[in-house]
C-alpha cells in the first residue's frame, strides 16, 4: 500500500523562551514556554510524505534539493519507535519533500514549520487527529516545532516525566480571539547561525550561573504572558517578552565560552523600540530575538507600518517581513508539481546531486 500525504504549518515567535534541555533526545525542555503561530500565508513549510512506495533507503527533497539530513533521519528514528508498532508503514523508507515558501537563509527559523508540517503529515496519513500526539511528534523533530502545531497562541508544557508523554503545547487561544498582534521581523543577516540551538542550549545549561537564576523567575513570566493573551494586555504582554529575551540572550553571554548572537543592528533595534515606546508614552512595541541576531518586533497592525519605516531607517537592516497570527497546520492537497516529482522520483531512483527545481 502506498500513501501520499502533504501538510502545510507556520514558525512560530516565542514570547518566553525554551533555552535548555533536561533530555537531549527527547527534547525535554526545562521550562515552559508560550508563543504565537505566524501566518502561513506569509511563511510556511510544505511537506509531502510519501509512504510505501518502492524504495531502498529514506529519500528526502528538500528546497528542491536532495540531501541526507540528520536532524530529519533522527527525528524519523524517533517517530518511527513511537509509532512502529500500530503503524508498521512508518518502518519502510520515506520519501519526503519539504519546502519552504520564504528562503532558508533569510535568518528565519525553518524548523518549527517544517517538522510541525511533519507531524501533520504523519498524522494525516494514519487518520491521527489527537493534537496532543501531533505536537508530541513534532517535538521529536524541533522542540519549538511543538508549539506550531496550533494557530494562535500556544503554550509548551515542559512536563516532569522522563518519557516526555506530558511534554507537549496546548492552545491558549486561537487567532480570532487576538487577530490584531503582528510579527515585524527585521533582517539584517542571513547566514547560518554559527551556534546551533542544540549546541548552544548545552553550553548554557551547563556553564551558565545565570541560566538558573533565570529559571527561577521564569514561571511568572509563563503566567504573565499567558494571562496577557487571555485579558488582551498588550502591555503586560510586550513587558514579560521583552524582559525574558534579554534574560535569554543574557544567560547565553554568560555561557562558556560566551554565545554571542545578536549584533549592532540588534541592538539599535531595540534601542530604537525602546525610544519609540518613550515617544508614546506606553508599550505599543516589544522585540524579542531567537538564537540570531533578527528581531521580532511584537506589535499591533494599525502601529506596523510606523515601525517598519522607523526601522528600515537603521543601517544594516537588509529586509522587513510583517506576519500576522496564523491558524495553525493544514493537511493539504499534494500540489501537481510535487506529485510529478513523486513520480519521477519514484520510478527512477539513481537521481545524483540533480536540482530537483520547485515543487
Ligand atoms: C531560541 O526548537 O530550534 O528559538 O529542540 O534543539 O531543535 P531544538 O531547538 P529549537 O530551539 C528554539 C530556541 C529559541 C526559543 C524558542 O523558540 O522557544
Amino acid at each position: 500500500m502506498q500513501i501520499m500525504s502533504s501538510a502545510a504549518a507556520a514558525p512560530n515567535i516565542a514570547l518566553v523562551k525554551y533555552w535548555g534541555k533536561r533530555d537531549d533526545l527527547r527534547k525535554l525542555p526545562i521550562n515552559d514556554s508560550v508563543s504565537i503561530t505566524l501566518d502561513e500565508r506569509e511563511l510556511c513549510s510544505t511537506t509531502t510524505l510519501v509512504l510505501g512506495g518502492k524504495i531502498k533507503h529514506d529519500i528526502f527533497i528538500l528546497n528542491g534539493k536532495r540531501g541526507p539530513d540528520a536532524h530529519i533521519s533522527e527525528a524519523l528514528m524517533l517517530i518511527r519507535k513511537r509509532l512502529g508498532k500500530k503503524y508498521p508503514l512508518i518502518r519502510k523508507p520515506v520519501l519526503l519533500i519539504s519546502q519552504n515558501n520564504f528562503p532558508t537563509a533569510a535568518g528565519i527559523a525553518s524548523s518549527a514549520s517544517g517538522f510541525a508540517a511533519l507531524a501533520q503529515a504523519v498524522a494525516g496519513a494514519f487518520g491521527i487527529v489527537d493534537k496532543r500526539e501531533i505536537s508530541i511528534l513534532a517535538r521529536l523533530g524541533s522542540g519549538s516545532a511543538s508549539r506550531s502545531v496550533f494557530g494562535g497562541y500556544a503554550r509548551w508544557r515542559m512536563g516532569k516525566r522522563a518519557d516526555g508523554e506530558d511534554s507537549f503545547a496546548v492552545q491558549i487561544s486561537p487567532r480570532a480571539h487576538w487577530p490584531e498582534l503582528v510579527d515585524v521581523i527585521v533582517i539584517s543577516d542571513v547566514e547560518k547561525k554559527k551556534v546551533s540551538s542544540k549546541a548552544g542550549m548545552e553550553r548554557t545549561l551547563k556553564t551558565s550561573e545565570l541560566c538558573h537564576c533565570r529559571q527561577e523567575h521564569i514561571g511568572e513570566a509563563v503566567e504573565d504572558v499567558t494571562r496577557a493573551i487571555r485579558k488582551k494586555d498588550f502591555e503586560a504582554l510586550a513587558f514579560s517578552t521583552m524582559r525574558d529575551s534579554n534574560a535569554m540572550h543574557a544567560t547565553m553571554l554568560d555561557s562558556w565560552p560566551p554565545i554571542i548572537y545578536m549584533n549592532d543592528v540588534s541592538r539599535e533595534v531595540v534601542a530604537a523600540i525602546h525610544a519609540y515606546n518613550e515617544r508614546a508614552g506606553s508599550l505599543r512595541a516589544a522585540y524579542t530575538f531567537d538564537a540570531g541576531p533578527n528581531a521580532h518586533i511584537i506589535t499591533k497592525r494599525k502601529e506596523a507600518g510606523k515601525i517598519v519605516r522607523l526601522l528600515q531607517k537603521i543601517k544594516g537592516v537588509k529586509k522587513i517581513i510583517v506576519s500576522g497570527v496564523g491558524d495553525g497546520p493544514k493537511q493539504i492537497k499534494t500540489p501537481k508539481k510535487t506529485e510529478l516529482l513523486v513520480e519521477r522520483i519514484l520510478g527512477k531512483q539513481d537521481l545524483g546531486d540533480m536540482i530537483l527545481g520547485d515543487c
